[in-house]
């Protein structure tokens, strides 16, 4: 039972990647135009979830909000375009409101990249996306073929506490632009 699954879990404990992936870091939702603050509403009446942080994303005409519980994680994160030609809208527009990505934190981003690489995983990227001076590295998988999300790999350096930064977001949106078509 469960050849492949084992096979693979095999593979990967072999590869030495897993002393490089530590948790999962945030949950990433995106939602139609005009949904953000109804799935937010749902969040906190459901659960003791606060309002985190909020950011403008200009270069993709979205809006992205970071819900916390506590002081835990995964933080839940949720983006909705602000006009038809967003690409946040247009993937909606194909598949609904949905999770989008599963955020995982990682020690060397480098490194495990270079291992997935070499174990035939598929980035949207050929380069991982931000740097250490920014505070931040961070890469996208194709979206998994059993659940059509992404899986993404992110490192944060000192104080940083975000999930992108102003110059790496329009990278890291275009970047999936191709599957909302
Ligand atoms: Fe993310």
């Amino acid at each position: 039972m469960f050849e492949e699954f084992n096979k693979t879990e095999k593979d990967r404990k072999e590869s030495g990647i897993d002393k490089y992936i530590v948790k999962l870091d945030h949950v990433a939702y995106r939602v139609k135009r005009g949904e953000r603050e109804k799935l937010m509403t749902e969040f906190t009446n459901h659960l003791p979830y606060r309002l985190y942080k909020s950011f403008e994303v200009v270069s993709s005409n979205a809006i992205t909000i970071a819900l916390k519980l506590h002081e835990s994680l995964p933080i839940i994160v949720i983006s909705e375009g602000l006009s038809d030609d967003s690409i946040v809208e247009k993937y909606c527009q194909k598949y609904g409101s949905r999770v989008h990505h599963l955020a995982y934190e990682v020690t060397d981003i480098d490194k495990v990249v270079e291992i997935q690489k070499s174990r035939g995983v598929k980035f949207t990227t050929d380069e991982i996306l931000g740097s250490e001076e920014e505070g931040i590295k961070q890469i996208f998988t194709l979206p998994t073929e059993g659940a059509n999300h992404i899986i993404e790999y992110i490192q944060r350096f000192g104080d940083f506490d975000g999930f992108f930064t102003p110059s790496n977001i329009a990278g890291l949106m275009l970047s999936t632009e191709k599957l909302s078509e």
